[in-house]
């Protein structure tokens, strides 16, 4: 029997994008366009001309500003790419004009901000989504098979990394006011990856921040965390470091090593690493778009609307991985650094 599908739900996300950000230029927005659910319908940042590439690239309206483009009728939903320090102004603003919101991670500076907004997403019956594209890999889910199934034995070890080179001297990373600093860009990726493999209830046991002696600004750091189960968390995160991307999980069997966890790039096929007493196996997984995957979620939540369990467990992780976040703030002893 054939189902009727209503046009609304046919039809794909009309898509605003707010900020004419790099990573919107250089990774999302090209990835919208090639993404049949979701329709890019506008773009707004604060200079017209830069809009304008935006619009003429991506074949989309040129808005001058938020107001604007969150006063179009023919959007259902907000991508924001702004500064952390302003994901939440300007997603509160679109909650409040009664659009879905795709904000870029992290979805605040604190679990405080994290709260309102997820509760406002709640009250309004909106979805509210982080840009984190890694959890949708599916190559975490081979991992977690090899856990399920005994292959590594009983874990007790966890290790993860994401380190940049340092950036340069005037990006928005380097400026507390706009939301800057290494843990809350880079730090919260292997956060979000101890909770993706070793589950909730994550509790900081200590941490190390190295600050900018001028004005404290986090550049990289260490967290130890302990699971339910007792697991032990090694994390490190930085822009002061070669680039590294990657986590262990190790049990007494086996441990393996995912070795471009965070940002494999589309066409790239993951090597994942499984180390036994006496054997080596690299598996080579299949090439997958994390953000393709993230984005098509997306759309289906906006067509199913914000209510639900699903939505639920997905705001709650937003405010607990906040919650980790100023657990290493509150924990960490501090070194300066000329
Ligand atoms: N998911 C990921 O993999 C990923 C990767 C990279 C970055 N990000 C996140 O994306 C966000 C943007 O990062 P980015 O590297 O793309 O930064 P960026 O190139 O500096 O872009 C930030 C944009 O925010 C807008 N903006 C509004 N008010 C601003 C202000 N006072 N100062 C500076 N910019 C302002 C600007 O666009 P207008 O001029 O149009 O307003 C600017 O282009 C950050 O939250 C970052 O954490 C996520």
């Amino acid at each position: 029997m054939e189902v009727a599908v209503t046009g609304a739900e046919e039809r794909p996300v009309r898509l605003g994008a707010l900020g004419t950000s790099s990573i919107a230029w250089r990774r999302v927005l090209p990835t919208v366009v090639r993404t049949p659910e979701l329709r890019l319908t506008a773009v707004a940042g604060r200079s017209e001309a830069r809009s304008r590439r935006f619009a003429e690239r991506f074949g989309c309206a040129a808005e001058t500003d938020a107001a604007a483009l969150l006063d179009r009728p023919d959007i259902d939903a907000v991508y924001i790419s702004t500064p952390t320090g302003l994901h939440r102004r300007f997603a509160e603003q679109a909650l409040r004009a009664g659009k879905h919101v795709l904000v870029e991670k992290p979805v605040g500076v604190d679990a405080a901000e994290a709260r309102a907004l997820c509760a406002l997403a709640a009250e309004r019956g909106l979805v509210l989504r982080e840009n984190f594209m890694f959890p949708h890999h599916p190559q975490h889910a081979h991992v977690r098979d090899l856990m399920d199934t005994g292959r590594l034995g009983r874990p007790a070890s966890f290790r993860a990394a994401f380190c940049v080179p340092p950036l340069s001297k005037d990006d928005i990373r380097y400026d507390a006011r706009l939301g800057g600093g290494a843990l809350l860009d880079v730090g919260v990726y292997p956060l979000r990856a101890a909770s993706l493999l070793l589950g909730p209830g994550l509790e900081v046991a200590g941490a190390t921040l190295r600050v900018r002696a001028e004005d404290g600004l986090d550049l990289s750091g260490q967290v130890l965390l302990v699971s339910p189960s007792g697991v032990l968390a090694e994390l490190s995160f930085g822009f002061e470091h070669a680039y590294a991307s990657s986590y262990t999980v190790w049990g007494d069997r086996a441990r393996v090593t995912v070795t471009r966890a965070f940002t494999p790039p589309p066409a790239h096929q993951p090597l994942v690493v499984l180390e036994e007493q006496d054997r080596e196996e690299r598996l080579l997984l299949p090439a997958a778009d994390q953000l393709q995957l993230l984005l098509e979620a997306f759309a289906r939540q906006v067509r199913a609307g914000g209510a639900g369990a699903a939505e639920s467990g997905v705001r709650a992780e937003a405010v607990a991985a906040m919650e980790l976040v100023d657990a290493v703030r509150a924990t960490a002893r501090c070194v300066a650094v000329e």
